[in-house]
């Protein structure tokens, strides 16, 4: 069985939480693309963890933990990651393992990636600068080091080498980017050293061997379906597959074997980074959503653009990725809003439209007013403890969209969960 969850706006959707708490129900999980870009929290008896590389759900006994051959890793991060997590006593060494086809993000990747976003000034995508672009350029254009090419005694070399080209690159490039190589290698080189410890292996097998037993496997999404490369905002996109069909290429799994995909909301909009935002508040509102919703971003800090539910990118984001089931996060940061406005169409050129069009430069909300709620809903349990006004607000997205809201997310904690019994087929 594999399913997967994956973010339905521009990330940080709240995948982090969904996947540790669906991940007891799954054997393995697995994350597809994306790499030390992404910031995933997870908040256990009301314990913080952030986690970039490393799956979310790798504080769950038992289950074992993949990257996927779609990830792109920076050693030094995941290193990072290791070290935290022997700190907490989680024996990652029999947890994970890596695809010996993922990608490495070079100390030089990273340099790329600042130098590029210089020199576009005011154009910049607003990106993480953790090297991601870079890092799939060379993918794509078939330069990348491997993490199986770690296994071979030339890999020093095929390093050296895509390195000393970045190098020529950056000086190439008008933007003045100050650093210094020897002490950025040097973490690499201890990144990869802890590396090691990870068991590789070839992927497709290893999963098909899992999924030949009869396990169940939960793929980890990264970003955001409006973040993806193929079908986001273009060019404010990261550079991976963040949809549905990014999961049998990120895991060499035939598209034909994923059976469900779980979509992430937030019950508003965020963004983090440039590009265009259609439902964006610079208001008292806008400022409410950012502070109630602690909006800063998990892996940069940087504070999260705010705006309303649109449900017309909503739309479009269940069609493309398929989704067969909708968890609403973040519900318990409206609490208070007298009235709730969601996008249901947009205004683009003189004409109404009910789409998410090439170009979103133009476009202006047509905004439906719904009721808001006062009660504080943090302790909910059960739908029964859910006020009727948000009884109201879920019935609206599912009538929209199609389909079911079958969890409600009410907090950021594992327990502040809601699960509606009737649809999530693993809780029956
Ligand atoms: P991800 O990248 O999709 O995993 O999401 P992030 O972890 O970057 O951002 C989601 C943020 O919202 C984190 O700080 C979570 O702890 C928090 N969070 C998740 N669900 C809820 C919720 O239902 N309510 C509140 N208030 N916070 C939540
Ligand atoms: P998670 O997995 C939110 C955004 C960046 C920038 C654009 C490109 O935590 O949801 P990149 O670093 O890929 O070159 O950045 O994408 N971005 C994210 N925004 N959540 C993320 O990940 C993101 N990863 C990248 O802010 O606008
Ligand atoms: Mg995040």
């Amino acid at each position: 069985m594999l399913h997967v969850i994956l973010g339905l706006q521009w990330g940080d959707e709240g995948k982090g939480k969904m996947v540790d708490f669906m991940a007891e129900k799954y054997d393995v999980i697995a994350r597809y693309q994306g790499g030390a870009n992404a910031g995933h929290t997870l908040i256990i008896d009301g314990k913080k963890y952030v986690l970039h590389t490393v799956p979310s759900g790798i504080f769950r006994e038992r289950v074992v933990n993949v990257v996927g051959n779609g990830v792109v890793i920076d050693p030094v991060t995941m290193a990072a990651e290791l070290e935290k997590l022997k700190e907490l006593g989680v024996d990652y060494k029999e947890k994970l393992v890596v695809s010996r086809r993922a990608h490495l993000t070079l100390p030089t990747h990273k340099l790329l990636d600042a130098a590029s976003e210089a020199a576009k000034g005011k154009a910049k995508i607003g990106s993480t600068l953790k090297g991601i672009g870079p890092t799939y350029m060379d993918k794509a254009g078939r330069n990348g080091l491997r993490v199986g090419d770690l296994e071979f005694d030339d890999w020093k070399e095929k390093y050296f080498n895509l390195r000393n080209k970045h190098l020529n690159l950056i000086r190439c490039i008008d933007a003045d980017i100050q650093f210094d190589l020897d002490e950025l290698e040097e973490s690499f080189f201890k990144g990869i050293d802890k590396m090691r410890e990870l068991t590789f292996v070839d992927l497709p097998y290893f999963l098909d061997k899992v999924l030949a037993s009869g396990k169940k496997i939960l793929a980890e999404g990264a970003q955001g379906t409006l973040l993806d490369i193929n079908l986001g905002t273009y060019p404010y996109v990261t550079s991976s597959t963040t949809t549905a069909a990014g999961v049998n290429v990120g895991l060499g799994l035939a598209p034909k074997r994923l059976s469900r995909v779980y979509g992430v909301f937030k019950a508003y909009t965020t963004r983090v980074g440039s590009g265009p935002f259609p439902t964006e508040l610079f208001d008292e509102t806008g400022r409410f959503l950012a502070e109630r919703g602690h909006e800063f971003g998990a892996t940069t800090g940087r504070p999260r653009r705010t705006g309303w539910l649109d449900l017309v990118a909503l739309k479009y984001a269940v069609m493309i990725n398929g989704v067969d089931e909708l968890l609403m996060m973040k519900s318990d940061v409206l609490s208070g809003l007298k009235k709730i406005k969601v996008a249901v169409k947009y205004r683009y050129r003189g004409k109404e439209i009910d789409y998410f069009p090439f170009d979103l430069t133009q476009v202006e909300p047509v905004y439906e007013t719904l009721e808001g709620w006062n009660e504080d809903i943090t302790s909910a349990s059960s739908t029964r403890d859910l006020p009727l006004a948000l009884k109201r607000y879920i019935a609206f997205i599912e009538k929209y969209t199609g389909v079911p809201v079958s969890i409600i997310s009410v907090g950021p904690d594992r327990e502040q969960t809601i699960v509606m019994h009737e649809f999530i087929p693993l809780f029956r």
